[in-house]
């Protein structure tokens, strides 16, 4: 069957830009939260973004209200689940979450429903054994900011057919992203090699070899990174990269251990450009 719809769960930073991509690519997308503030979070989120492109040159403003238009939101579950083509979560990056969701996609969706993570670090694997379609389940890894990042990681667990793993390149490609697939295993391939790099960078911070500043200025002046890593957590969030850490530390031994700064910010509720505050200030920035 032709995937003509689209539901993400999870109107965060992530689940938010994934609704752009496929609404961009025009298909029908239904966003999902727990609540209508955070509905509304997500939107006003989307609608900053699109005026921000649109400002800068990048986008018509025909093109965003065609994103617009493609775009619906809803507290329902069901009703989002009962005729849809392919779902992505983008929920809380905590295994027991993800698995009670994957166990309510799966009783929610028609059968040949394809079920999606957007997990950072979480074994595919995994979720797609507490349902019944492990064939259908697949990681689709999208990088921040989604709608603009061109690489999108698809992560095939053990299970994950051919077909379904040919439909979602499919779609990908035909919303304009390149794709890489890679085997299911702690952090894939991308996150495997950048964040043990950016926790580092927290170790560094902590022993005073350099100031934030100066570490994010080695990487962006120094390796031509687009952003440093400590802005770059700030930017995904430093709950996120802590959760993640754990996940690395967990499966793959004590090489992995999170910092212990990034710990006392994330135990201080500095959880990066979200709430305002995390390794810098973002308070009274626009
Ligand atoms: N932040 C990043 O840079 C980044 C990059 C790639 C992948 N990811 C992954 O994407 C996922 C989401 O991360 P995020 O940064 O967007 O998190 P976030 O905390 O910004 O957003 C998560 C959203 O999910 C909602 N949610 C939680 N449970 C739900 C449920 N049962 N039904 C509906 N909505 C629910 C929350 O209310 C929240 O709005 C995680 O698995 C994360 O590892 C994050």
């Amino acid at each position: 069957m032709e995937i003509k719809n689209v539901v993400i769960v999870g109107m965060g930073t992530m689940g938010s830009q994934i609704g752009i991509v496929f609404a961009r690519g025009g298909y029908q997308t239904t966003m999902v939260d727990l609540s209508e503030g955070l509905i509304e979070k997500g939107m006003e989120g989307i609608q900053s973004f699109l005026n921000n492109q649109v400002k800068k040159g990048k986008m018509r403003t025909d093109e965003m209200n065609q994103i617009l238009s493609c775009m619906n939101t809803t507290l329902d579950l069901g009703k989002a689940l009962s005729d849809v083509g392919l779902v992505i979560e983008a929920v809380f990056e905590d295994m027991n979450v993800k698995k009670g969701l994957f166990k309510k996609m799966d009783d929610l969706c028609p059968r040949q429903t394809i079920l999606g993570s957007n997990t950072s670090t979480l074994s595919i694997t995994e979720m797609g054994a507490v349902t019944a379609r492990p064939d259908q389940c697949i990681g689709i890894h999208f990088l921040i900011p989604a709608a603009l990042t061109p690489l999108v990681e698809v992560v095939r667990g053990s299970e994950t057919s051919d077909d379904t793993h040919k439909k979602v390149i499919d779609l990908l490609h035909r919303c304009g992203k390149e794709t890489v697939t890679v085997k299911d295993s702690p952090g894939f391939v991308i996150n495997r090699l950048y964040l043990p790099m950016v926790n580092e960078a927290f170790y560094v911070l902590e022993s005073s070899i350099a100031s934030a500043e100066e570490i994010d200025r080695c990487c962006v002046q120094g390796l031509r990174f687009p952003l440093g890593p400590l802005a770059a957590a700030d930017a995904f969030g430093l709950d996120v990269l802590l959760n993640c850490m754990k996940t690395f530390h967990k499966e793959m031994g004590e090489k992995y251990r999170p910092a212990p700064l990034l710990i006392k910010l994330v135990e201080a509720g500095w959880l990066g450009r979200k709430s305002g505050r995390g390794v810098y200030d973002y308070r009274g920035r626009e």
